[in-house]
């Protein structure tokens, strides 16, 4: 990320530009027929010798300029200047909020997986430099640390994006853990680590009933970032399944396909522990994953079989397939443990939820009619798109077994509320936030900022939560 430079008056940059042109990119504009609709996008070539080789014109639309769409010029000028290696950018508002979007958007737009090509696929070149241009005045010190903010937050998001496209061969629960623990060490947060013997000790049956089926070991992680002068302490919980089969109820191909994007949460919650540390905010943050496949070994954990949760509880089997509320029940029973201000998980925890609310948006849960009132004012300025869920109480009955104290899912009713009244019981007395992000993790197709497969959903609007409450 580049530095901040003067540069002419925003509102005269079109005009400065046209005057370099000696008057064609007027006559481009008017000629290509580009009315800055929302999306559109206008690039225009010089041919002199100067420093500027290329324009990027990105259409906004009528609306009111924000600074999400400060964030989409960002993301659209960065995609479509990838194969160049600096740009500059001038932006319609250059305030706090709109900078620090933009930056993230930068890093955002400039995303690409490409750990798997090989060099004769790989791009030869990469977008490495990118300046903000704004007027001389407003280059304060301020700025430039909204600009650092940003380039920050969209680290953290493609770094989940990183973890949720690798392949589910390389990341095991081990890769996972270890990459946590790493990314932790960058930035000065804690990492505690715990393997299956450890898992076993604090008795997290669940957890271990889930890995079963699986060659791989468990791992659980706690990371935590606690700044000394922190007023709240906050638990972030990640569901880590790096590959969901189904287990012994198996998913069909078409199903499991894309079933490496089952740690999504995980990856949410570790991006956001480690940018909070990297901000600095003055919050105390834990976060805590827990992982396994979720396979079909020999010996793999069966439908009708009952276990004892962490918190003591027994649940009894009924379908294998509806394994991240198992992993999140022992990982939440641990959080209770850390006597949290609040309580937030993130999941890809059921299909019923795409069902509901389509590919793009998440479920939310809270017991708490304040914190989601503030959680989804959050969501709505990072342009995350959210729907409050209701915790109805009445389904709970669904849960109820002949052999245990309860079962862990029921049929295709209200799939994603039984799923968080499932949660409901191992998280103590505790406020709680529940995001089921099955579907906006993941997309089968780019749509919009948002990149095909992992897309980090759910940290911006974690970092914005966390900003507000500080
Ligand atoms: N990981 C899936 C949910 C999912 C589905 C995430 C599609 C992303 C895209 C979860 O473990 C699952 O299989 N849930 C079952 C629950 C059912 C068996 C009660 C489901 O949604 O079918
Ligand atoms: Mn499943
Ligand atoms: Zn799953």
């Amino acid at each position: 990320m580049g530095s901040i430079f003067q540069a002419a008056k925003k509102d005269e940059s079109l005009a400065q530009l046209d005057r370099m042109s000696s008057g064609a990119l007027k006559r481009v504009i008017a000629e290509e027929g580009f009315k800055g609709s929302k999306g559109q996008i206008l690039q225009f070539q010089f041919s002199g010798k100067g420093q500027v080789k290329r324009i990027i014109l990105v259409g906004l639309g009528a609306a009111k300029v924000s600074s999400a769409h400060c964030r989409t010029i960002a993301v659209r000028t960065a995609r479509h200047a990838r194969r160049f290696t600096s740009i500059a950018l001038i932006l319609p508002q250059t305030d706090i909020p709109a900078v620090r979007a933009a930056a993230e958007g930068l890093l955002g737009g400039s995303y690409l997986y490409d750990r798997y090509f090989s060099e004769s696929k790989k791009p030869k070149t990469k977008l490495n430099r990118a300046v903000l241009l704004v007027d001389k005045s407003q280059n304060t010190p301020e700025l430039e640390r909204a600009l650092q903010e940003g380039a920050i937050i969209g680290g953290a998001v493609n770094f989940a994006r990183d973890l949720v496209n690798c392949p589910p061969n390389d990341l095991t629960p081990t890769a996972l853990a270890d990459a946590a623990k790493q990314a932790c060490d960058q930035v000065g947060a804690k990492c505690k680590i715990y393997n299956k013997k450890e898992i076993q000790n604090m008795g997290m049956n669940l957890l271990l009933a889930v890995n079963r089926g699986s060659a791989q070991e468990p791992r659980f992680v706690h990371m935590s970032y606690k700044p000394a002068q922190a007023k709240k302490r906050i638990v972030f919980v990640g569901k880590g399944i790096t590959f969901d089969a189904g287990g012994l109820c198996i998913k069909p191909s078409k199903a499991m396909l894309d079933m490496k994007c089952d740690m999504a949460g995980a990856a949410v919650t570790i991006g956001v522990v480690v940018a909070a540390a990297a901000l600095r905010l003055p919050v105390e943050v834990h976060g805590l994953v827990a992982s396994t496949e979720n396979m079909t070994g020999a010996d793999a954990y069966r439908p009708g079989d009952v276990f004892t949760a962490k918190n003591g509880k027994t649940v009894e089997i009924i379908n294998t397939d509806a394994e991240g509320r198992l992993v999140l029940a022992d990982a939440l029973s641990y959080a209770d443990e850390l006597e949290p201000d609040l309580l937030i998980d993130h999941a890809t925890l059921t299909g019923a939820c795409m069902v509901a609310l389509g590919p793009r948006r998440a479920g939310f849960f809270s017991n708490s009619d304040d914190i989601a009132q503030s959680y989804i004012v959050a969501a709505e300025q990072q342009d995350e798109m959210y729907w409050r869920m209701p915790l109805d109480t009445d389904l709970r009955e669904l849960l109820k077994s002949s052999i245990a104290d309860m079962k862990h899912c029921d049929g295709p009713y209200g799939g994603t509320i039984t799923a968080a009244l499932f949660l409901k019981e191992f998280i103590g007395k505790n406020k709680w936030v529940h995001v089921d992000i099955a579907g906006p993790a993941f997309l089968e197709t780019m749509h919009g900022d948002t990149p095909k497969g992992g897309t980090g959903f759910g940290i911006r609007t974690a970092l914005e939560y966390l900003r507000s409450i500080a």
